[in-house]
């Protein structure tokens, strides 16, 4: 198989080709997998463990599960997810970290009984622990290797385990076999020696899937498993796996790969096979992805299948029904300018391209993540491109935390509706709309506070100062300046809601009584409680009440700005120019805008 070899410029000859070449030409993932349940569980024709059996033949239907059209070709035609199979701990992208912890154990010959892989699909678990069954009973080209984190690919046992039709290497689905019997079936075998290798390797997929009684069963086994037994577990869920069962295993933690490491990846996958992918689409692919190689593996296959011999990215964005970033970037800025007729024109335009509303609004919350992550000071996505970075520079400085936070809401909600709406199109724009009222209008709550109790309220920052006393030297002078602590502490989640969602009954320091909004759970003064005390060192007490307060501090900037706003449109020239203008509106003003 040439097709892979020069995977990584790997020279053919080799010993520690990247790829192995015989695993799937000869039966899929699944049939192998079928084939070491059967010699365990004598399926369907019961066969006692220990006895060595060949492989079945492959049973046909199990190629049907690819999901992508067959090509036309000589070769049986293997989906990219199988055909780049790591079959070396280098070519597993993006979990270092296990790598290097596993090289440690096996170089120091600390290796536990039992490994736990977990991590979300598709990011190289079940990989992973073939992998291990292969660095356990390498034996080198000589024959006289030992344990290695680097298997050499060419011995026996490393080919038999590629192949999967190591004797020793017994492959279990524990979603397909999830009963007590099917365990016991593995703790009598575990009695026998190995066969011909090392070690007797159990790999145990989807472990969560396990009875109780099941996982009992196995427990006895795992506190004592003979010396030449290792048990290579992996799930996507280990919430689900008993405790008992996780603290007598050696756990690895897959990560999701990022996005520009899979996007490396997929460049190099298409370069072996010979087709031409835009780096856009490359990118585009990659962050659908969502961390997950064998995800974006498939989106690669299925583009390819899609254009001939290249892949560009408007093909990959009309495969995935993206809206492309620019449009986005126009949408997101319509939006946060107010100009709801523009804004309804460009929407229109998206859905006559065939655009997803659920992508599009997807797309909209990457933007504005996007800038709340700039906001915060994080490092920049590498993926993005200049004008990306340049929009999400711009609407960080643009947007308080709390629009931010706002409009990330209201957008969440916003995708909740397109998808349970029967008319998702129409469903967007309401959305849409929303957005662009809540970027233009102050809040209902503000508007109500302005219009009944205006004389009352006071700037933020002339917001009454606390009786200090002797022990309160280091506490903030008064509300605002704590929630800026917190802020400061990088505690956003609690500042922003103490910022939009308390008004303020007390500040009498280290005594604090706000009157709720919104509803905050009950358990939300004491996490406030202990954060403040981490903070200033003081023992708070934090208390919600129902007297009347002041409004929220988010409601007091509102009611500032409409304010000025007021004084403003009372301005003699502006007035002249209202007269003039009858539909004009005031938008900003300079000198409030962002606090
Ligand atoms: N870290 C990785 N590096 C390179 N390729 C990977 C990686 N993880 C997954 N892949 C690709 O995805 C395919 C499936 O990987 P694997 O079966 O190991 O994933 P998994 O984590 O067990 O997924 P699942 O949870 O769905 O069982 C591999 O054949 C390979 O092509
Ligand atoms: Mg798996
Ligand atoms: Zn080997």
């Amino acid at each position: 198989m040439s097709d892979s070899t020069d995977m990584f410029g790997d020279d053919p000859t080799d010993n520690d080709p990247p790829w192995d070449t015989g695993e799937e030409d000869r039966a899929s993932a699944a049939e192998l997998e079928a084939a070491g349940q059967s010699s365990m569980f004598g399926d369907p024709a019961p066969t006692p463990a220990p006895v060595p059996v060949t492989p079945p033949a492959p049973p046909p239907a199990a190629a049907a599960a690819a999901p992508t059209p067959v090509p036309a070709a000589a070769q049986p035609y293997r989906v990219l997810a199988r055909k780049y199979r790591p079959q070396t701990f280098s070519a597993l992208i993006g979990q270092d970290a296990m790598v290097q912890t596993l090289a440690n154990a096996i170089r120091r010959g600390r290796l536990a009984h039992a490994f736990m892989m977990t991590g979300v699909r598709g990011v190289g678990k079940t990989s992973t622990a073939r992998l291990i069954a292969k660095a356990l009973n390498c034996i080198g080209p000589d024959g006289q290797g030992g344990p290695t984190i680097t298997p050499c690919n060419v011995c026996e046992p490393c080919r038999a385990i590629s192949e999967g039709r190591h004797i020793d290497v017994i492959e279990m689905d524990a979603a397909s076999h999830t009963g007590v019997d099917d365990v016991r079936e593995i703790i009598d075998a575990v009695r026998y020696a190995s066969v011909s290798a090392r070690y007797k390797i159990y790999i145990i997929d989807e472990v969560h899937m396990l009875s109780k009684n099941a996982f009992n069963a196995l427990l006895k086994t795992l506190e004592e498993p003979p010396e030449h037994v290792k048990f290579l577990f992996a799930t996507t869920e280990v919430n689900k796996v008993p405790v008992t069962v996780l603290s007598r295993c050696q756990r690895f933690d897959l990560r999701r790969i990022p996005a520009e490491k899979l996007a490396a990846h997929f460049a190099e996958v298409s370069k072996s096979e010979g087709v031409e992918v835009e780096p856009e689409a490359l990118g585009m692919i990659a962050r659908a992805a969502e961390g997950s190689a064998r995800d974006g593996l498939s989106i690669l296959d299925q583009a390819i299948a899609h254009g001939a011999g290249s892949v560009t990215a408007d093909q990959v964005r009309d495969m995935l029904g993206l809206a492309d970033r620019g449009r986005i970037r126009r949408l997101l800025q319509l939006i946060l300018s107010g100009d709801a007729t523009a804004a309804l024109t460009e929407l229109d335009e998206t859905h006559e391209l065939g655009i997803d509303p659920t992508q599009l609004l997807r797309g909209l919350m990457e933007a504005l993540h996007g800038a709340t992550r700039v906001k915060a000071g994080a490092v920049g996505d590498a993926l993005q491109s200049a004008e990306e970075r340049a929009t999400s520079e711009e609407m960080a400085q643009q947007l308080s935390w709390g629009a931010l936070h706002r409009l990330w809401q209201m957008l969440l909600k916003g995708l909740q509706d397109v998808a349970i709406a029967p008319d998702p199109r129409e469903a967007a724009e309401m959305a849409l709309l929303r957005l662009i009222h809540a970027a233009d209008l102050p809040d209902p709550a503000a508007l109500v506070t302005k219009l009944s109790g205006e004389g009352t309220v006071t700037s933020p920052s002339a917001a009454p100062s606390s009786k200090s006393n002797g022990t309160s030297a280091t506490l903030p002078a008064d509300f605002p300046s704590l929630v800026k602590r917190l802020e400061q502490a990088g505690k956003h989640g609690l500042a922003v809601q103490l910022h939009d969602q308390v008004g303020l009954v007390r500040y009498a320091p280290p005594e604090l009584v706000l009157k709720p909004t919104r509803p905050l759970g009950g358990d939300w003064p004491r996490t406030l409680g202990s954060e403040l005390k981490s903070i200033t060192g003081t023992n708070w007490q934090v208390s919600l009440s129902d007297e009347a307060g002041e409004p929220s501090l988010f409601d007091q900037e509102k009611i500032a700005e409409e304010r000025v706003r007021a004084d403003v449109l009372a301005d003699p020239n502006v007035r002249a120019v209202m007269d003039v203008f009858p539909d004009a509106q005031l938008e900003t003003f300079e000198g409030t805008k962002g606090h």
